[in-house]
């Protein structure tokens, strides 16, 4: 399984990099705007931290503006995915796109009827938000395990990228079912490293050490 980490903080993804614990990044306009940066920086930025595949979004709702806007992105380097939205304007630029070789991640995916919408238009990532899911009562991983059942059931190539992600189950969850990417919060990239058992395991043998010297 892949991980990007999904923020725009650069402190954030350069401890993620360093640390070798991700292969790509996702930005959102809101995310942006919590970085308080200019987004070109932003961007700019990680191109320089070298993470892998960088996802940006566009913010134009048309798709001739959408192809321009994403075009222009696509220039600053071969990472670039665009992030489109999953509307029937973004899926005329997302074919757009792959005509012509440009990555492309289809966001705000929350049926599986769009994530086919948006493997036949040629997008390259099909991002289904289970976060979004589970806050209005509905089950996000359910959505995750339809769109790969039907990907598989036709061989269709669009890699599913799990977004969204509130917690370590989120994780655990898409990996049983072989999706391909898990975008993830800074917070929960550390959670998944650490365990209570673990630490408590290390505290005793670093006590039963020290008595063991001692005697
Ligand atoms: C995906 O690429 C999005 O940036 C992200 O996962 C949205 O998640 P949220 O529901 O936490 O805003």
């Amino acid at each position: 399984m892949r991980f990007y980490i999904d923020t725009a903080e650069i402190d954030e993804v350069k401890e993620a990099v360093d640390k070798g614990w991700i292969d790509g990044v996702t930005t959102n306009p809101s995310l942006i705007a919590k970085s308080g940066r200019d987004i070109k920086k932003v961007v700019k930025d990680l191109l320089d931290l070298n993470p892998g595949w960088i996802s940006v979004e566009v913010l134009s709702t048309k798709s001739a503006e959408m192809i321009k806007e994403g075009t222009a992105w696509a220039e600053m380097g071969e990472e670039i995915v665009i992030k489109v939205p999953m509307t029937e304007d973004g899926l005329t630029a997302v074919r757009h796109f792959s005509s012509v070789g440009i990555k492309t991640n289809v966001t705000l995916v929350f049926s599986p009827l769009q994530a086919l919408m948006a493997a036949k238009a040629g997008a390259t990532l099909v991002s289904p938000f289970v976060g979004r899911l589970d806050d209005i009562g509905h089950v996000g991983m359910e959505l995750v395990e339809q769109i790969i059942h039907i990907y598989d059931n036709y061989e269709l190539e669009t890699q599913v990228l799990v977004a969204s992600i509130r917690n370590n189950q989120h994780i655990l969850d898409a990996g049983l079912l072989g999706a391909e990417v898990c975008t993830v919060p800074f917070n929960v990239l550390k959670q998944m490293i650490t365990h209570p058992l673990t630490d408590k395991g290390i505290e005793k043998f670093l006590k039963d050490a020290k008595s063991a010297i001692i005697k």
